[in-house]
């Protein structure tokens, strides 16, 4: 496996792919790469004939700087994990490299980008969205890997992809979880053990939901009040809704598709954890 720092010699490697007729798969990561990204790494590989990895943990995207700070970094380790994975390119650019002028495009796709996250983190969208468009131009990949996990992140990118004409196919990728049920993040390295036995009821409880037959209103307070009363968890949000738009829905029978989407602080520091589950 190459590691390439430069947008110019990336650029060079994929041209002689592409010449070549090779198809070239896209995974953008910020790192402290987990069984999650590998499982993302490892099914573009099976998929294409060239697996570039983006290894950048994107400053435009954090609204706090706290969070920014203390993200895991382990560029070491990561790299092992992808040579594993058999990807062929870590791209690991710096930030004057990726932003050598400060980004002032700005994306608007609501509601997708206005609920839940985007209305507790402004601006976190529209970092994601100026740093994903730029791997799309950088590499114009056949097709790029996301993982479910961040499911409004993969709704806002597909509305962006559509909007801006992109050509490659965005492949959402299923959460992988713990044998507990707490899905894989990167930010799960911050928890303790206890914190990790604690953050494990998130999925817990919304799997519970699922067979209440309560209103959509009812289980969202019923999976809020049940982890509230856990010490140590705190939701900031559970909000059920149209899996494809995410505009809130009020009954069951509001669209074909439904999601119920969760954010809790958990434990001392705390860590801001991210979650979902689908009832239809
Ligand atoms: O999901 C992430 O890790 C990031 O938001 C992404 C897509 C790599 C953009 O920085």
């Amino acid at each position: 496996m190459q590691t390439i720092h430069s947008i110019k010699e990336l650029q060079a490697c994929l041209s002689e792919a592409k010449n070549a007729g090779k198809s070239v798969g896209l995974v953008p990561t910020m790192g402290a790469l987990h069984e999650g990204h590998a499982s993302l790494v490892r099914r573009s590989v099976k998929e294409n004939d060239v697996t570039v990895v983006s290894i950048f943990l994107n400053p435009t995207q954090f609204n706090d700087p706290k969070d920014l700070e203390r993200y895991p970094r382990t560029l070491a380790s990561d790299c092992k994990l992808l040579e594993q994975c058999g990807a062929q390119i870590a791209f690991a650019p710096s930030v004057s490299e990726m932003y050598p002028e400060p980004d002032t495009r700005s994306f608007s796709y609501p509601p997708t980008d206005s609920v839940m996250e985007g209305a507790r983190r402004p601006g976190h969208f529209n970092g994601v969205c100026q740093i994903v468009s730029k791997l799309f131009m950088i590499t114009e990949p056949d097709r790029a890997y996301f993982g479910e996990k961040d499911f409004q992140q993969i709704c806002v990118i597909r509305r962006m992809v559509a909007d801006l004409g992109f050509k490659m196919d965005i492949v959402p990728c299923p959460v992988i979880r713990e044998a507990s049920g707490l899905a894989m993040s990167s930010r799960n390295g911050l928890l303790t053990p206890d914190e990790k036995v604690l953050a494990a009821n998130i999925y817990r409880v919304m799997k519970e939901s699922l067979s209440l037959g309560l209103s959509v209103r009812e289980t969202e307070a019923w999976v809020t009040d049940t982890l509230n009363a856990i010490e140590g968890l705190e939701v900031e949000y559970y909000s059920i809704v149209n899996g494809e738009t995410l505009a809130e829905v009020n009954s069951w029978d509001d669209a074909p598709h439904i999601v119920g989407c969760i954010t809790v602080y958990c434990g001392h520091t705390p860590i801001r954890l991210i979650d979902h589950i689908r009832y239809k």
